[in-house]
């Protein structure tokens, strides 16, 4: 028997779609259209296309995208004050930076400036906290998205033994939140656990964000277990061609999982459908206009 192969593209589809009735639904009864401004700071290739399939999923969906592209020797100063001025704009209802941010600008800084409210990322320690304090937030899309792919296979998360790969600020604290909010027993991994194959072995239900190409193998793996991958590496083929793979190796992880997201079209579509949820969220509160219920 092989897993259940989570189809995060169709479940983010299908998530869109509400979103952008929403979108339509604030912009026609309170005049609002939603709008996040997206700041991309220098020429990664990667994250240059995380920017470009952003902007378009927002126009998509019937939200304002104000995009700002600046040069890689754009001073820390000069940003600050990008974000004064978005901080104060009322059409822009989220703020996202791009990261990882050049070297003469200091992330936490950045992130610490941007209005909580407007925090679409989820990165700024108020959000961060009120997460941890089960206090409402704004949330890391990359976990929401998460989350929503383990429901679609489990109506209840409740004693389940989670076990995440991985200790970022991104992905696996902020999932180790949600998933203890939702009453699994979560434990936590990272480089220097002791016997980690041992530790996954554990899991009924396993998330992996340590960006390692298809570091977790088959024998990782419950017989049975959710296994929901986070990574997007680029690799070189056995054919010399490039390649996307997952933290998981995909082709033996699904002989033995009960349940496994693939890579690509698992998790990375939930996690722009949740920018956009995230978004319009936010716009509904800044305006004091009822949120959608999705
Ligand atoms: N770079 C990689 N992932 C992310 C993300 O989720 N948000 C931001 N702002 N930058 C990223």
């Amino acid at each position: 028997m092989t897993a259940t192969i989570i189809d995060g593209k169709t479940i983010a589809a299908e998530l869109r779609g509400k979103i952008t009735a929403d979108v339509a639904r604030v912009t026609q009864a309170h005049g609002h259209v939603p709008g996040i401004a997206v700041v991309l700071v220098g020429e990664d290739p990667a994250s240059s296309v995380y920017v470009r399939t952003k902007a378009k999923a927002v126009a998509e969906a019937g939200m304002r995208a104000f995009d700002y592209k600046l040069p890689a020797t754009t001073s820390e100063a000069d940003l600050l004050a990008l974000i004064a001025k978005l901080n104060a704009d009322d059409n822009v209802n989220g703020i996202l930076v791009q990261l990882p941010l050049p070297p003469q600008i200091d992330a936490h800084k950045i992130i610490f400036a941007i209005d909580a409210a407007k925090d679409v990322d989820g990165f700024h320690p108020i959000n961060v906290g009120r997460l941890a304090s089960g206090l409402p937030a704004l949330v890391p899309c990359t976990p929401l998205g998460c989350l929503r792919l383990v429901k679609s296979v489990h109506s209840t998360l409740a004693g389940m033994e989670a076990v995440v790969v991985g200790r970022s600020n991104t992905v696996g604290k902020p999932v180790t939140q949600l998933l203890l909010k939702e009453n699994a027993t979560v434990t936590v991994t990272h480089s220097k656990t002791r016997d980690l194959p041992a530790v996954c072995r554990r899991a009924d239900l396993l998330i992996v964000a340590i960006g390692k190409p298809e570091l977790v193998r088959a024998d990782w793996i419950k017989p049975g277990a959710t296994v929901i991958d986070v990574g997007i590496n680029r690799v070189t083929g056995d054919d010399g061609k490039p390649r996307i793979v997952g933290d998981v190796a995909f082709e033996e992880a699904v002989q033995v999982a009960g349940a496994i997201t693939p890579v690509p079209g698992g998790v990375g579509p939930m996690t722009i459908a949740c920018l956009l949820l995230n978004t319009l969220r936010a716009g509904c509160v800044q305006k004091g206009i009822l949120g959608p219920k999705i």
